[in-house]
């Protein structure tokens, strides 16, 4: 039997050797793994995590943004257990379930102003995809067949299927798989810390007016943009901001997306990015903390307004997922978001927040960190080559920074957080939601003397 031939095959080579043959991973440079042991994670519990050797690690990234409520909760584990027993699976194709039709209100009941109306996914990218395909098809069923770009914004992370992707403003990602789907546009994001030439914080937003004006209002259906941008590391709007882009995008009936799937769930302190910014968008799009990823899930949540014209007669949202609204995975959500609000995890983070940007705020002595910026639980340190002129570091220095040394060593160090160059060199940190000072502590008793090192390092000094 071929389990039986798998249980042999376990037992008598590594998982690293199974691992290195077989698990393609995902965004990996397989190759690092030749001469170096693949980190394999078994178990968690609350902020930490546990590899195949026992070690303990700080999860300072939630598992990719995703552990809200922390790791290893038997009672949010129980809830999909109970519910496989009681009905393991049916779909939201024409039928529904009680967990989806609770889950779903639950959400309506949570998120801002009218977005009242969830359409169940499996992820974020086909939360984002969703949401582009409903704005293609708002526009045409309300007689604007030739509304069809999405606005996005130079360097953010939207995604990766093919629609996702034409809003991924990131050129390594693109360019592997052009032609990408059409009408995927880009604007400057909202990095104050290296204005784009000749703009102000202020213009920021009326990028957006002139992009629109300069594709032509009758052809854009949409601006999609996350709260706090993620990659680049996490770029906060200024002051007005969402708001400016709200009146934009209503006077040229184009759709404001905001891609919350980092951002809700408590990530900002709020349960959604745009509580937190004071903004209505028409569409949110999210998943990771829905579930705090203790099941694959994510959703589109749309106003009454973008909902009504699919309301009457023949028409449908020409679009599904066998998957999505799984009964498990909304138990799950259900179960999740019972945690945040019996143990007040949205309060955790405001109570907590100002210790923990204080924290990095401390390390801009170390002479390679040039900002430190974000919100909430969502935080980046930028590394800088010269913290006088904030010079960049060439591509080949920002390999060996942050490839050379920095990801493993502070990995090596027990902390989990992540060393990323898709903009310049970041240091990201965003722990899971139940952390307190003394993760805090922990994070920079591993952070300082790997940033001093690291700048010595690159400066020649070691
Ligand atoms: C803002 C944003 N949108 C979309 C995605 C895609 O989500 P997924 O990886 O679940 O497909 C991500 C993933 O990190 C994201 O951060």
């Amino acid at each position: 039997m071929a389990s039986t031939r798998a249980a042999d095959r376990t037992e008598h080579s590594s998982l690293q050797e199974l691992g290195r043959r077989h698990l393609w991973m995902h965004f990996t440079r397989m190759s690092a793994y030749e001469d170096h042991e693949i980190p394999i994670i078994t178990r968690g519990e609350g902020c930490y995590v546990y590899d195949q050797h026992g070690n303990r690690f700080l999860d300072g990234l939630s598992a990719l943004f995703c552990v809200n409520i922390g790791h290893g909760r038997a009672d949010v584990a129980q809830a999909g257990a109970d519910q496989a027993k009681e009905l393991g699976f049916f779909t939201n194709w024409s039928y529904a379930h009680p967990r989806a039709i609770e889950l779903a209100a639950r959400i309506a009941d949570l998120a801002p102003g009218d977005l009242n109306r969830v359409f169940f996914t499996s992820g974020g990218s086909e939360s984002v995809e969703s949401a582009i395909k409903l704005a293609r098809q708002y526009h045409k069923v309300t007689g604007h067949p030739n509304k069809t770009k999405i606005i996005a914004r130079e360097i953010a992370y939207h995604g990766t299927s093919l629609g996702a992707l034409t809003a991924t403003g990131i050129p390594a990602l693109r360019e592997p798989f052009e032609p990408l789907t059409p009408g995927g546009t880009h604007v400057p994001n909202t990095n104050t810390f290296r204005m784009p030439h000749g703009l102000s914080a202020g213009d920021l937003a009326d990028a957006v007016a002139h992009k629109i004006e300069f594709e032509g209002p009758d052809t854009v259906a949409a601006v999609i943009m996350e709260p706090v941008q993620n990659a680049g590391g996490c770029f906060t709007p200024p002051e007005g901001y969402w708001q400016r882009v709200r009146e934009i995008c209503d006077e040229h009936d184009v759709l404001l997306i905001s891609d919350e799937v980092i951002c809700a769930w408590g990530r900002l302190g709020e349960w959604f990015g745009a509580h937190r910014y004071d903004y209505l968008p028409d569409i949110i799009t999210t998943a990771k903390g829905l579930t705090s990823a203790y099941a694959p899930m994510g959703a589109v949540i749309a106003s009454d307004r973008l909902a009504e014209p699919f309301l009457h007669g023949d028409r449908s949202f020409a679009h599904g997922f066998t998957f999505a609204g799984h009964p498990i995975c909304a138990a799950v959500a259900l179960a999740n978001i019972d945690v945040m609000e019996r143990e007040g995890i949205l309060g955790n983070v405001r109570a907590h927040e100002g210790e923990f940007r204080a924290m990095l705020d401390s390390l801009r002595d170390i002479p390679i960190v040039g900002d430190v910026r974000g919100a909430g639980y969502f935080q980046a340190i930028e590394l800088v080559k010269d913290q006088d002129s904030n010079a960049q570091w060439t591509h080949e220095e920002a390999e060996t920074l942050l490839r050379g040394f920095l990801s493993g060593e502070l990995y090596r160090r027990g902390l989990i957080c992540r060393a990323d160059d898709r903009g310049d060199p970041v240091i990201q940190l965003s722990p899971p939601l139940i952390a307190g000072p003394e993760q805090f502590a922990e994070i920079e008793a591993v952070l300082r003397p790997v940033l001093v090192e690291a700048g010595e390092r690159m400066h020649g000094r070691v």
